[in-house]
């Protein structure tokens, strides 16, 4: 025996997405890493022929190759939570790719605990969050599980021009070709599009990068208006239909591309300190979150309602940074579900040429008082007290200008 083959571990589970990296990382962890590979793709709602992929993997060498439909957790567990958060990263990134990994990782531990696994791997790069993600994910799932991340070690193969050689080489199917070279990631809450021309952050991005989206030009000349009712922080209707989550998000995914709503270009700061332009398309997204942020501010006091946008900022950078698997996570939760109680009702959009607008909002438990707001008939507001409060209210101000 080799030196290589002494070191290799017994089983090591791959989170496979049947890709171009994933793919050869196969059979890169079976020459040098490990003596058999075990994959497994999950699916997330990227709407991918998974049995075309549960077979790929084993063409290209794995010895067990699971398919697993985690779209209902993930929904439950990750989206909505994320949802109740208001969660997005710097400008508009509803954070998709991000809020996916945890899960990820959780569904692959479990398959190591099943098979008896001794390590796990991923297809990510140095120079990536995912990498980040999956590792403190298992670091807390299963602090003694080896890791290895074939990307990060495979030297030439960064190259992609070189892996699509090299998977040409061993008979591996790819679907990104040298004239696109494009890395997607595709699940229900968006799809994240990076590398090849979107690199250059001057370059406006062709119209080949987007696929759930329609452009401006080719939208409807007409609004659609749509209605989406809220129970507890949840989305349960649309247009006063129930709709479990996965129906809503994949519903809302086609009306709202359909008016190009939800495309988003970032020059965004990765945890790891580059600076990269990413694309994203999450129509579902950006309307849910839109909506859901409309509701809290007719139903939380202003207290909560502010305070709670800090504490959203921290669930959304803990999301972004792979630290879901953690005792602040669930402190935060904490909060962010009693700040749910109240928000059940219903938000009305306005999907028109990439915009999606709130026109609409009503509540059982809203706080607007019309008796208090108007200016015409049936004021309620006591208009003598406005001097007094304003008196006391800038007295530390007056005080000090008097000094002065
Ligand atoms: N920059 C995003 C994130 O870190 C998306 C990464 C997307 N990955 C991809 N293969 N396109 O969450």
């Amino acid at each position: 025996m080799s030196n290589t083959e002494n070191s290799k571990v017994k089983k090591v589970v791959l989170a496979y997405s049947g890709g171009l990296d994933t793919s050869i990382a196969i059979r890169w962890l079976l020459e040098h890493k490990a003596e058999e590979v075990i994959t497994v793709a999950i699916d997330l709602g990227q709407k991918e022929d998974l049995e075309f992929v549960r077979e790929k993997a084993l063409k290209v060498g794995a010895s067990q190759s699971f398919v697993v439909d985690a779209r209902e957790e993930f929904v439950k567990d990750y989206i909505w939570p994320s949802l109740k958060a208001n969660a997005h990263y710097e400008f508009d990134y509803p954070l998709a790719t991000a809020i996916a990994r945890p899960l990820i990782a959780k569904l692959i531990n479990d398959v190591v605990i099943q098979t008896g696994a001794d390590a796990v791997s991923h297809g990510c790069t140095a120079k990536g969050n995912d990498q980040v993600r999956f590792e403190v994910s298992w670091q807390a799932l299963n602090p003694k599980l080896k890791v290895i991340a074939p990307a990060r070690e495979w030297g030439e193969l960064c190259d992609r021009n070189k892996a699509i050689d090299y998977a040409a080489k061993h008979g591996i199917p790819i679907t990104s070709t040298k004239k696109s070279p494009y890395s997607i990631d595709l699940n229900l809450w968006g799809r994240s599009v990076e590398c090849g021309i979107l690199e250059d952050p001057w370059v406006e991005p062709p119209e080949d990068a987007y696929a759930l989206t329609k452009a401006i030009e080719n939208t409807p000349d007409k609004p659609t208006y749509i209605e989406i009712g809220f129970k507890e922080g949840i989305p349960i209707s649309l247009n006063d239909k129930e709709l479990g989550g996965i129906e809503l998000i994949e519903t809302l995914n086609q009306l709202a591309g359909e008016h190009g709503v939800g495309r988003v270009d970032q020059l965004e700061n990765r945890l790891v300190g580059i600076k990269s332009r990413e694309i994203y398309e999450a129509p579902a997204a950006i309307v849910l979150l839109k909506a859901h942020r409309e509701l809290e501010y007719m139903v939380n006091t202003k207290d909560v309602a502010h305070f709670k946008s800090s504490i959203d900022q921290k669930y959304s950078e803990l999301i972004y940074n792979g630290l879901w698997f953690t005792p602040l996570r669930e402190a935060l939760d904490g909060f962010i579900q009693k700040t749910q109680i109240r928000a059940s009702g219903t938000i009305r959009l306005k999907l028109f040429k990439g915009n999606s607008t709130v026109v609409g909002r009503k509540s059982d438990k809203s706080l607007y008082n019309h008796g208090l707001a108007t200016y015409d008939q049936g004021d309620e507001f006591d208009h003598s007290a406005a001097p007094g409060f304003i008196k006391i209210f800038g007295l530390g101000t007056k005080s000090y200008y008097e000094v002065k």
